[in-house]
């Protein structure tokens, strides 16, 4: 190498030593203005583009990658348990009040602590239900992050917590102090569990609760695919800094601080002068919480001045300058009538507690779930019972409890079949599990869940193929698999309750036109554990065939973006199933896709570089499928009005967004022209 080679070299490096923290810095600050400012700055094809060039240049020269690199939020699994740590400085619990009487006394209480009372007045937050969490910031650089724990130890969360992407692995301040360390919520948006819960009722898995359990097991995920998968967000709410800083003497100032250090911070949060004020705050939020997207549980109100928080310092378990406002969760109660079971298409089996009908959260209610044979016999539940129900979550309803007191005399305690109530086969329950299972393949419950889920709309969409017709077709044995759908002839079910020579021809047409359906569709149809809706896509583009899906080795699953360990298990295992296999081959022959059709991809969409908006309500399309049909089309949703908008899609109740939209002059639309626009161009 020649002296100028040399010098060369190291031009080559310092720019791409530059360029990287570039890159790194751009897409720090669009992920900010898209995560925590909800205001994106830039094109998800642009993110990608430049995320992708950050990706390859970290692969080329591995030493360039640091810990806050925007590549780094989803890492390795862990291949054991969490470490306990000790929290530098504790996580205290609030004590609760559940009314305004109680929440008059704390200020009595607090009141006659000290000798005499300084100006001060309260800060109101929300009382976020999720989990509480400490993250670490050294010189800048998020460095670790703790579950609360029992509030003296946590446990190492930090990989989990890196994937959520309103936790900055940066501050964004110039110089920022030695340690930074905060305290916040992390927790799960409604729709994001309902979402998750959806895909688990459909795969028979045990769902959660409500968002609070649902966050608490997935930040204590081994795997942070999944972690990221289930989109989490953090609300900060505390701030300790070392050297301190005499300047945020406040919590309201400490808020601030935190959304300048780059974290999301609730925004209902409020100023209040005194008790008074508070209560118009509980006031206002105990129904208005209902219109969040995320739950809450109550209200925090803490004393502003931090000065008086340190007079007043702590109890064993509390802090004495601040309290929970409790709001009561939405329970009733209700007579046990019956309790069965319910057999899933994985055969997995429910217990249900069929009740006497009453109104809860707006809906009547009258079957809860008891989860498991273990959750019935915690509960000892039996018919006759008085029992509380809510709504876990305010949606799924559940048993809460036994009012064993108003138990009538001549009750019997509940005993879970040991025999499949639908085909009479044994019952397993498999070790270390909580779910009870039947195993027969055979079982017409299976059958039954399994040819329900095949007509999905995300799966096949046959219409006309509900749960009474699959009902009877099974019972007058016309259909013994999913294949046996695709031999039926109109005669045969035209004799069929409530069918008709019409509906027949319909049927058979719509399960016909079925074999269409493209390939990620049809995966999903199969009803594989773990295998919803998004992932049969992942593995539809990533495989292309069912061919290369059955050779896929666990390891080659795995290695795709957005697969963990129990989805790749889980395939590995169906396509391991002679039964399943034979399947696949008399699909094949009767010419269902499993290909993916890579002409799709090239066919001119209609709206190509289009960006719409959606806001306000729409008279027949749910937003999401909205989004789905313009994103089929080439199109893409952005969630802010802006002049690079081309199309602002509007519903009723339309509010902020159709003012900007009107004052930028942009296209307004509603939704009757936007399905011609896609049936049209
Ligand atoms: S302040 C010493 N503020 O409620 C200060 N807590 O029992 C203690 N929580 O698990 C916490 N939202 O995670 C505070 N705005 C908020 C909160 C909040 C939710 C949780 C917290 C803890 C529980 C308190």
């Amino acid at each position: 190498m020649t002296n100028s080679d040399a010098h060369k070299q190291v031009n080559l490096d310092r720019n791409i030593i530059d360029r990287v923290s570039q890159l790194k810095a751009k897409l720090q600050e669009a992920s900010y203005a898209y995560y925590v400012l909800d205001n994106p700055i830039m094109e998800d094809t642009i993110y990608d583009q430049l995320y992708r060039e950050l990706q390859d240049l970290e692969n080329k020269y591995p030493n360039l990658i640091t810990p806050d690199s925007p590549t780094q939020r989803v890492g390795d699994k862990l291949d054991r348990q969490f470490n306990s740590v000790t929290h530098n400085i504790p996580l205290y619990s609030l004590e609760n009040a559940f009314n305004f009487e109680e929440l008059k006394n704390w200020e009595n209480r607090w009141q006659r602590q000290i000798e005499t009372i300084p100006e001060f007045n309260y800060i109101c937050e929300l009382k976020i239900d999720g989990s509480a969490i400490a993250l670490t910031y050294e010189n800048g650089v998020f460095t670790k992050g703790l579950t609360r724990g029992d509030g003296i130890t946590g446990e190492d969360i930090t990989h989990n917590l890196r994937t959520i992407h309103s936790i900055p692995l940066r501050l964004n301040i110039d110089n920022p102090p030695a340690i930074v360390e905060v305290r916040g919520e992390a927790f799960l948006p409604l729709q994001e569990f309902n979402r998750i819960n959806q895909e688990r009722e459909k795969n028979n898995e045990n769902l959660f609760a409500n968002p609070r359990n649902a966050t608490a097991g997935t930040l204590r995920q081994l795997d942070p695919k999944i972690v990221s998968e289930r989109k989490l967000q953090f609300f900060a709410y505390n701030v300790y800094i070392s050297p301190e800083n005499n300047l945020i003497n406040t919590q309201k100032k400490a808020l601030e601080f935190l959304q300048q250090l780059g974290f999301l911070v609730n925004p209902n949060y409020q100023f209040c002068q005194d008790l008074n004020q508070v209560k118009t705050y509980l006031d206002n939020w105990e129904m208005e919480r209902k219109n969040l997207p995320y739950m809450t549980d109550g209200v925090v109100v803490k004393i502003n001045q931090f000065t008086l928080q340190n007079d007043l310092g702590f109890t064993q378990k509390f802090p004495r300058w601040a309290i929970a406002v409790k709001y009561p969760a939405e329970e009733v109660t209700t007579t046990v009538e019956k309790i069965i079971v319910n057999v899933g298409r994985t055969g997995a089996v429910t217990p249900l507690a069929i009740m006497k009908p009453v109104s809860l959260g707006g809906t009547i209610v009258q079957r809860a779930t008891l989860h498991n044979v273990d959750r019935v016999r915690e509960l000892d539940i039996r018919v006759g019972d008085t029992v509380i129900i809510r709504k876990a979550g305010e949606i799924i309803p559940e048993v809460v409890e036994v009012i064993k007191d108003l138990r009538p005399n001549d009750t019997q305690p509940y005993q879970m079949p040991t025999h499949c109530p639908e085909c009479d086969s044994i019952l397993v329950r498999p070790e270390n599990e909580a779910v009870t299972r039947c195993v027969n393949t055979s079982c017409p419950a299976i059958l039954r869940g399994s040819l329900i889920h095949w007509a999905d709309r995300d799966a096949m969409d046959i219409r006309g193929l509900g749960e009474k017709v699959v009902i009877s077709l099974i019972e007058y044995k016309l259909v013994k698999s999913i294949a046996d759908l695709y031999k039926l002839k109109p005669f045969e079910i035209a004799d069929l309750e409530r069918m008709g020579e019409k509906s027949a021809q319909k049927l058979i047409m719509a399960i016909e036109d079925s074999k269409k359906q493209s390939f990620h569709r049809v995966l999903y149809g199969l009803g594989i554990r773990y295998v919803g809706a998004s992932n049969a896509q992942l593995l539809a583009d990533n495989f292309n065939n069912i061919d290369n899906l059955i050779k896929a080795t666990k390891e080659e699953l795995e290695g795709i973006y957005g697969i963990g360990e129990e989805i790749a298990n889980s395939v590995v295992e169906w396509f391991s199933i002679p039964k399943n296999k034979e399947l696949v081959e008399e699909l094949k022959d009767l010419n269902i896709n499993f290909q993916s059709n890579s002409t799709q991809h090239i066919k001119e969409k209609k709206l190509s570089n289009k960006v719409f908006v959606l806001t306000g309500t729409l008279p027949t399309l749910k937003r999401n499928d909205a989004k789905k049909l313009i994103e089929a089309e080439g199109g893409k949703v952005s969630s802010s009005v802006s002049t690079k908008i081309d199309y602002v899609v509007v519903g009723e109740d339309a509010g902020s967004k159709l003012e900007k939209a009107r004052k930028l002059n942009l296209q307004i639309i509603d939704e009757s022209q936007l399905l011609d626009l896609i049936k049209s161009t």
